[in-house]
């Protein structure tokens, strides 16, 4: 590292002039980019650096030595332990500049689309809007504590205060390391995958308040008796559904295949605008509704459907945007790979009175593929894929069907730039407009639809 302009552990002083893609600010040492977590675009600040790359380093903020008139006090009081939230130090308004240039610069860098982005939608209130919380388990002096880790350690951080779930799942957060505690809950840590109660997921519905918890162990016992579940339910009567998920494996990897409902129904029931959705454990379900719904009426307006297309929804999870589109199209195609969250799917179409969404459980590759050249006068495809993206399998066979508009949704600008410049390679599609929605305030990630035309 001897040629580097910087050294490990030594303080440099730094003007910032941009952001990285994780809102982490940039200064220049001889021109060798720096990266500084929480250090503000305008500022002047002392790093000293932790981290020297071929090409980059890492700086820790040592001092604020011209402040920027956007700095704000996080309200969170782990915010610098804790690292889920980046963005707590710079006003709202501010954000949602930044994550238009995040999204801008990916699509110029990686996907080389030359194209200004709308205005990033935000929120009116940019707190307490998650609805659901996966929390590790972790023993602190004698106490259960349910909390986090701090980004790419192992450092516990309870989270027992935090700002982005409501209250009430605070309140609950504190009850549960409170009987756990109690009960004297030794076998519990998902550091070293060695204790058997690991994670407890929380979700609530904005709707109706109602609350699903799921503890996750390794072995079949709880490690808590059921007198512990009782007492939870008539404390919090809002906790509708009680699950245990088992994975024996020593690592603790998410979720085990085996749900055992414990106590009450097995799905929780929410809305977005006008329509209910049922959900089970394993579904995927958007954590912030008020800006999922702004979400599917941008889909709808960009679709700018007459009643009497065919669409195809190729990653469409619980159905949550094939309902909202099946009620202005003739037909919606609904692909999903995950088995629960298409039977949540079906269900939800009942509920909604959808009789034209039919739903396909698999694989979008496979069905993609294997529509192409059955599938003539599709209007629209829409894939809202996981962070990873859409593979070059499913590219293939959009760009096979040839539909008139394509819609697609992300929640990673990179994956979105890489497979914008794979749509766009031949000509065959052209970007109209790219919006960014801040589906997760006070973080650096960001939601975004892009919607294409042949
Ligand atoms: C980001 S979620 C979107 C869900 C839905 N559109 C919504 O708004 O709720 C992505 C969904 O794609 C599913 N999925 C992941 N890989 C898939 C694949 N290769 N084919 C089909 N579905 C897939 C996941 O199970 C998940 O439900």
């Amino acid at each position: 590292m001897k040629d580097k302009p910087v050294r490990l552990e030594e303080n440099y002083e730094l003007i910032i002039n941009g952001y990285s893609h994780q809102g982490e600010g940039i200064g220049r040492v001889n021109n060798f980019t720096v990266f500084v977590p929480g250090a503000i675009l305008g500022e002047r600040v002392r790093a000293k650096i932790s981290e020297v790359k071929k090409n980059f380093a890492r700086g820790e903020l040592k001092e604020v030595i011209l402040s920027s008139p956007n700095r704000t006090m996080p309200l969170c009081s782990v915010y610098h332990l804790c690292g889920g939230c980046h963005l707590q130090h710079i006003a709202y308004e501010k954000q949602l500049e930044m994550k238009k240039g995040i999204v801008e610069n990916a699509l110029d860098r990686i996907g080389n689309q030359n194209i200004k982005a709308l205005p990033t939608i935000g929120m009116k209130d940019p707190w307490r809007y998650r609805n659901k919380g996966y929390f590790q388990v972790n023993q602190e002096k004698g106490r259960v504590r349910l909390g986090f880790y701090k980004t790419g350690s192992y450092d516990f951080v309870p989270a027992s205060g935090c700002v982005l779930f409501s209250l009430q799942i605070n309140r609950l957060v504190r009850y549960l390391e409170d009987q756990l505690s109690l009960q004297k809950v030794n076998d519990c840590n998902s550091k070293t995958g060695g204790g058997n109660l690991r994670n407890v997921l929380i979700r609530e519905s904005r709707s109706t308040g109602e609350i699903m918890i799921v503890f996750f162990t390794k072995k079949n016992n709880l490690g808590f008796d059921q007198n512990v579940l009782n007492d939870l339910v008539r404390t919090f009567p809002q906790v509708v559904s009680v699950y245990q998920n088992i994975n024996r494996s020593p690592k603790a990897v998410l979720l085990g295949k085996d749900f055992r409902l414990l106590k009450g129904k097995p799905d929780l029931e929410d809305a977005i605008g006008p329509f209910k959705f049922k959900i089970s454990p394993q579904s995927f379900f958007q954590v912030n509704i008020a800006q999922a719904k702004i979400l599917n009426e941008k889909i709808l307006e960009y679709a700018n459907l007459s009643g009497e297309e065919t669409v195809i929804d190729s990653y469409c999870g619980t159905a949550a945007i094939s309902i909202y589109v099946a009620k202005q199209a003739e037909k919606v195609y609904g692909i999903e790979v995950e088995k629960s969250a298409v039977r949540d799917a079906k269900i939800n179409c009942e509920l909604n009175s959808i009789s034209n969404l039919k739903l396909f459980t698999g694989k979008a590759e496979e069905w993609l593929n294997k529509w192409r050249r059955s599938c003539e006068g599709v209007h629209l495809i829409i894939v809202d894929p996981p962070r990873r993206g859409c593979s070059s399998k499913v590219l293939k066979g959009v760009i096979k069907i040839k539909p008139k508009k394509i819609i697609y949704i992300s929640c990673n600008p990179a994956t979105l730039a890489r497979d914008l410049k794979y749509l766009t390679k031949d000509d065959d599609y052209k970007l109209k407009k790219v919006l960014p929605i801040d589906m997760f305030p006070q973080t650096s990630h960001i939601e975004c639809i892009v919607s294409l035309e042949r």
